[in-house]
């Protein structure tokens, strides 16, 4: 992290910056993976239509992406819209459509500006023309950047990305005249549509739910979990940081021992 981000982060509230000050930005998780869950439940509780939880989700995307541009990790990956969530009344996925139009309205300059290169991790064509073709601007836009990655998972399922991958793969297979007679791991992870991210190290789950729904499932195979309760409106800074300092005490053992052979 530069200076200048170092201190636009320390100037921040200052129970804010005794959390960046604890953090080992030598060990930052290198991908981070959030379920933003808890929008309608959010809304609920205010009396106020799930759109307005919607709304007030877009907002804690803007602070996330912010914060994890500043900090330096290398991908951040959200999930917007899932395969499923196409069941849910029309009204709700027009604003959901309309929220993420208005967000790259808004925040494209400073997305690129920070040296941000956006990715969507889907089948987007399926989804509404205008939209569409605001995001193949942004992606086109934002093409050339080297800072970090950050991927919107959008018309997502983990099951059709590997579906999408082995298929890809029988064609490559076809295509050499079936010499390749195995496929590995490597083969697998190099047709995700994450290929040459690193895999998520911390995956954040907000509202409270013990669920991967359906979200980056050979990616996570060694990820640290952290569920929260806070629904996803009011997650902000502070939770993103406390999040990365809790995946800093775990001790990560990919199936070995640990350091004390325990
Ligand atoms: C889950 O809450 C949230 C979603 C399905 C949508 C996430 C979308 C946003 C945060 C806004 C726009 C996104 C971008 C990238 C600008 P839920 O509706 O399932 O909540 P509930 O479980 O409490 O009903």
């Amino acid at each position: 992290m530069s200076s200048l981000q170092l201190s636009a982060l320390r100037g921040t509230e200052e129970a804010e910056s005794d959390l960046v000050a604890q953090i080992d930005l030598a060990r930052l998780p290198r991908h981070i993976a959030i379920i933003m869950d808890g929008n309608g439940r959010w809304a609920r509780r205010r009396r106020l239509p799930r759109i307005a939880g919607h709304r007030a989700g877009a907002q804690a995307v803007r602070e996330t992406v912010e914060i994890c541009s500043q900090l330096g990790v290398t991908a951040l990956t959200l999930y917007a819209f899932s395969t499923e969530n196409w069941k849910r009344p029309q009204n709700e996925i027009d604003t959901l459509m309309g929220l993420l139009r208005e967000y790259l309205r808004k925040e494209l300059a400073e997305i690129h500006r920070n040296n941000i290169r956006l990715q969507i991790l889907g089948h987007y064509e399926q989804i509404p023309p205008e939209v569409c073709q605001d995001l193949e601007d942004a992606l086109q836009q934002t093409a050339q950047n080297t800072g970090m990655v950050l991927n919107v998972a959008l018309n997502y399922s983990a099951r059709t990305e590997l579906v999408d991958a082995f298929n890809a793969i029988l064609d490559r297979m076809r295509d050499n005249g079936n010499r390749t007679r195995e496929i590995t791991e490597q083969m697998i992870a190099e047709h995700l549509y994450t290929r040459g991210l690193p895999d998520p190290d911390l995956l954040i789950r907000t509202s409270g739910e013990m669920r991967v729904s359906n979200f980056l499932l050979w990616q996570i195979a060694y990820a640290e979990i952290w569920v929260t309760e806070t629904c996803w409106p009011d997650f902000t800074r502070r939770h993103l940081l406390q999040a990365i300092l809790d995946f800093q005490k775990r001790e990560r053992r990919y199936g070995g021992l640990g350091h004390n052979g325990a």
